[in-house]
């Protein structure tokens, strides 16, 4: 009979130890060994259901990789995906519960321009997943559901029935009889995600493997399963709020950091077209403490409202909060604001605000921030025809963005007739535009030309 053993694995990086560990001596993280029971005599079976062995080839022999993609009818995932789908590349697609990672899914499998899908669902049964396929209106008469969880099963079926696109929802639910241990635990993840991934390439099949976060926004489950696979995609948005915004972490086959958004409505999630108009909030009155970024993300120009509410502070210690926007780099910004332009903030609450619910990485964004802050400060409105590129550094300066040309197209095309961007931008790139370019080279800069006189 198997002797049970227990094991002490990592959930960072899998590393495995026969005693609980406080400090992972493969990756250096605190606090991640979990127990987990496997079976002492357990056998290797290297031998995957639908896998023949292969044999060493020789290099100048190898056949080159099939450029082929298939394009999605899902123009954003087309677009994060750098150009379609590669055949028999691994996708992981996480997110948080709730926020639409299985209706993206059968939305994808629904409109799949290929034939049959695979959709392998430990999590819901086939009504409830028939029930959300009504809900999207569409059809795609040969999807296969498959309520399973045991991973042999899995590639047996996928043997049988030769999907042409296989979606797993989710990777944390299944399992191997290769390993005695429970569902979700990091040698069952990665083992299962393995033998997937295997079968995925052997044969060709582009597949989707839904994976869920952590509270901290970490996969749950091994690091090394965003090592496995080709693409990591996370969904991300509030869950509250309508839009969904998908980005790219990692992409062999594109480029990384790109994003799209989608709007979650009754039936389903739609494309948003012209993402810059949604991100802009409709405001008639000229409001102090509003500032407008000509921002990138990934690939494109989007223009993102930023809003910040300077007040003297109720109690004690002034407080700083940020939706959308990093507490630290907030603090950063206004220590530079103080110590540069003397702008007096230290007992003033500071409230910053990124609308539509999203988290831009884009650094260009630091100067529509600054002046969005400035102007609350002031109590003096920014022009809404005003917009802002520009990253700040510690002594004030205001530093070059990149994709300018981008930018102040987007700004152009939405109606904007001044952007402020850093002196240091390339003068020849700036030439024959539209727009009224303000070149600055410091913070100071910024107030003289927003609230000349005003203070
Ligand atoms: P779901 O795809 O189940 O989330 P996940 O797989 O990431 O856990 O999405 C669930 C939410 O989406 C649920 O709260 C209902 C909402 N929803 C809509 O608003 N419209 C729709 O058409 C569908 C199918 C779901
Ligand atoms: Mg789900």
């Amino acid at each position: 009979m198997a002797k049970l053993k227990s094991v002490y694995v990592c959930t960072s990086c899998g590393n495995q130890s026969a005693k609980w560990l406080g400090k992972c001596t493969a990756c250096g993280e605190w606090n991640t060994y979990q127990e987990e029971i496997t079976s002492s005599n357990k056998t290797q079976n290297t031998s995957i259901p639908g896998i023949v062995a292969l044999e060493p080839t020789l290099l100048h022999e190898v056949q080159p990789l099939s450029k082929e993609r298939i394009i999605l009818k899902d123009t954003e995932l087309n677009r994060v995906l750098g150009d379609g789908l590669v055949s028999g590349s691994v996708i992981l697609f996480t997110g948080e519960p709730g926020i639409g990672k299985s209706t993206l899914m059968l939305q994808i499998a629904l409109q799949f321009p290929g034939k049959k899908v695979l959709y392998v669902s430990g999590e819901e049964s086939p009504q409830q997943i028939k029930s959300r396929a009504d809900r999207l209106q569409k059809v795609n008469e040969h999807i296969y559901i498959l309520p399973e969880t045991n991973v042999e099963r899995i590639l047996e079926h996928i043997q049988k029935q030769e999907p042409e696109l296989l979606i797993i929802d989710s990777i944390q639910t299944l399992q191997t009889s290769k390993l005695d241990s429970a569902p979700g635990t990091v040698s069952q993840i990665r083992e299962c995600a393995n033998d997937i991934t295997l079968i995925a390439k052997r044969r060709n099949i582009p597949t989707f493997l839904i994976g869920h976060i952590t509270k901290d926004g970490q996969i749950a489950g091994p690091k090394v399963l965003e090592h496995m696979v080709d693409v990591v995609l996370t969904f991300e948005g509030d869950r509250n709020h309508i839009y969904r915004i998908i980005r790219s972490s990692k992409n062999r086959f594109g480029p990384s950091n790109e994003m799209g958004i989608y709007q979650m409505e009754e039936y389903g999630l739609k494309v948003v077209e012209n993402p810059s108009s949604i991100l802009l909030s409709q405001n008639e009155e000229n409001l102090s403490g509003i500032a407008i970024s000509a921002s990138m993300e990934g690939i494109r120009p989007l223009l993102i409202e930023t809003q910040a509410l300077v007040s003297t502070a109720a109690y004690g210690t002034p407080q700083r909060s940020a939706t959308g926007f990093d507490t630290r780099r907030l603090n950063m910004l206004l220590a530079v604001l103080e110590k540069r332009c003397g702008f007096k903030i230290q007992l003033k609450d500071v409230f910053l605000n990124i609308t539509g619910g999203i988290k831009p990485e884009d650094t260009g964004i630091d100067l529509s921030i600054v002046a969005a802050i400035l102007s609350s400060g002031v109590d003096i409105p920014i022009p809404s025809t005003y917009c802002f590129a520009g990253e700040i550094g510690l002594s004030g300066e205001i530093r070059s963005v990149r994709n300018v040309g981008a930018r102040i197209k987007e700004a152009e095309k939405m109606g904007f007739k001044t952007i402020f961007l850093s002196k240091y931008n390339d003068e020849d790139s700036l030439k024959g535009k539209n727009i009224k370019i303000v070149r600055v080279g410091k913070a100071q800069d910024l107030v003289q030309h927003l609230f000349r006189g005003a203070e």
